[in-house]
């Protein structure tokens, strides 16, 4: 079966966990992976984050759509596309994106979703053929609609291969089904797209809603972040 969870209390061990933040931070990852960065170590903390530094890293922190002080990226995908990111390493701190990647550990494999892979996804997935569970990242423990439209997006991707039968897939499929023709305009009143207009960030939240943009999927491995073979 298939199912968008929220609740970090849902059972993930003997499944696949595909952690998404749409907006942004795990299209930012996708994006990174997709132009060469070797490896990505998700962490939660501020000060974790920049203990890599010493180790050759790229850190990059955001917290509440900015990027924090001190760090040499935010969370925006246009810093990932940059030539000279390309064979580096990067640790990477996010408000949501890099805890629901911590909540997703329990699952026998974590995936990294957003729009711009959800096709390389759903392969993956069809081909592992185990139970998944999308884990949305939402906003400081509060629903959003953002992740919840991949989650249907992906649903619709893997009808025919997966029972699409529980509540929270059906109802990430509907609205799904309502928004994809516009999925800009279907966000424009969510708090999320309005946080990252206050920032003056359209371009950013555009190209996140881009679909097959990249076909890397990242998957933990330890620690780290690294291409799916
Ligand atoms: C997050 O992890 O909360 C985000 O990706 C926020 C953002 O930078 O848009």
């Amino acid at each position: 079966c298939f199912s968008p969870e929220l609740l970090p209390l849902f059972k993930l061990q003997g499944k696949i966990a595909v952690a998404v933040d749409v907006l942004r931070a795990t299209s930012s990852m996708v994006t990174a992976l997709s132009h060469g960065v070797v490896h990505i170590a998700p962490v939660s903390e501020l000060t974790e984050c920049m203990a890599y530094k010493d180790q050759g890293y790229m850190v990059a922190a955001e917290r509440d759509g900015v990027k924090a002080e001190g760090f040499d990226l935010g969370n925006s995908p246009f810093h990932y596309q940059e030539e000279g990111v390309r064979g580096r390493h990067l640790a990477i701190t996010t408000t949501n994106g890099t805890q629901a990647i911590r909540l997703s550990r329990p699952a026998d494999e974590v995936l990294i979703g957003a729009f711009l892979n959800v096709g390389a996804v759903a392969d993956y997935l069809r081909k592992a053929g185990k139970d998944v569970v999308v884990v949305c990242a939402g906003w400081k423990g509060l629903f959003n609609l953002e992740d919840t439209l991949f989650a249907g997006a992906l649903a619709e991707r893997l009808e025919g291969d997966f029972e699409l039968n529980h509540d929270a897939t059906l109802a990430a499929y509907h609205l799904y089904q309502t928004a994809k023709s516009d999925l800009l305009g279907f966000l424009s009143k969510s708090s999320h797209v309005q946080r990252l207009e206050r920032l003056h960030i359209l371009p950013d939240i555009e190209f996140c809603l881009r679909e097959d943009v990249y076909q890397v999927v990242p998957i933990l491995q330890g620690d780290f972040l690294v291409p799916a073979q």
